[in-house]
C-alpha cells in the first residue's frame, strides 16, 4: 500500500494550503472489464477460456511448438463443461474438422495426460473403443474423430505424426487497476 500526499497552493491575494492523503490499492481481476475495447483476437472467448482454431495442419509436436510460439498451449480439458462448450461451439459453426489436443500417453503407455497442464485425463470423452493404441502407434489425442455409424465425434488416440489442425488455449487475461481513495 502506497501513501501519497498532495498540497495545493492557491495564490490570489490569500494563501490556501489544502492538504490531503489518499490510498492507492492495486486490484487484479480475471478477465477483461466491459469498458475496454482490448481485443483478444485471434483467440476466441468460449465460456471462460480463450481459444485459437488453426486450420493449417501439423504433426502433434509441431502443433505443440506452434501454440507455444503464441504464448499459448495445445488445448486441455479440465472439465466436462469445458469439453461441452467447445463441442457446442463446433456444432454451431458446423465444424467437423479434427484437431490436436495436448492429450498424450507418450510418457507412459496407457496413461493419457493433458501435457499442457500435466493433469491426468480424468474426464471420459473418448469415442467408442478408444483409446485403442492401434498398431501400438497411437500416443497423441485428437478431438473431432467420428467413428463409423456414430452420431457424435469425440476424443481419439492417433499417431503423433498425423497432420491435423489444432486448437491453442491461452491463459485468460487479467486486468490490473488501481483504486485511488
Ligand atoms: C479456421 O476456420 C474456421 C471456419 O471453419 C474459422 O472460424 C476460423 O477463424 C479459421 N481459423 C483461422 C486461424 O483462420
Amino acid at each position: 500500500m502506497l501513501r501519497y500526499s498532495t498540497r495545493l497552493f492557491l495564490t490570489s491575494g490569500l494563501l490556501c494550503v489544502c492538504s490531503w492523503a489518499y490510498t492507492i490499492t492495486p486490484y487484479v481481476q480475471e478477465g477483461l472489464p466491459s469498458y475496454t475495447d482490448v481485443t483478444t483476437a485471434p483467440f476466441l472467448k468460449i465460456g471462460t477460456g480463450f481459444y485459437y482454431f488453426e486450420n493449417t495442419t501439423k504433426n502433434w509436436f509441431e502443433a505443440f511448438a506452434s501454440c507455444r510460439q503464441m504464448s499459448a498451449q495445445l488445448i486441455s480439458f479440465e472439465t466436462v463443461e469445458e469439453w461441452s462448450l467447445i463441442m457446442d461451439y463446433r456444432r454451431t459453426i458446423k465444424d467437423t474438422n479434427r484437431y490436436w489436443t495436448s492429450g498424450t500417453d507418450l510418457g507412459s503407455e496407457g496413461s493419457h495426460v493433458w501435457l499442457a497442464t500435466g493433469k491426468p485425463m480424468d474426464i471420459n470423452v473418448w469415442t467408442v473403443n478408444n483409446p485403442d493404441n492401434y498398431k501400438n502407434n497411437e500416443h497423441c489425442d485428437e478431438l473431432g474423430w467420428r467413428p463409423a455409424n456414430s452420431p457424435t465425434d469425440g476424443l481419439n488416440d492417433v499417431a503423433c505424426s498425423a497432420k491435423l489442425r489444432y486448437i491453442c488455449e491461452a491463459s485468460p487475461p487479467q486486468t490490473a487497476s488501481f483504486i485511488i481513495w
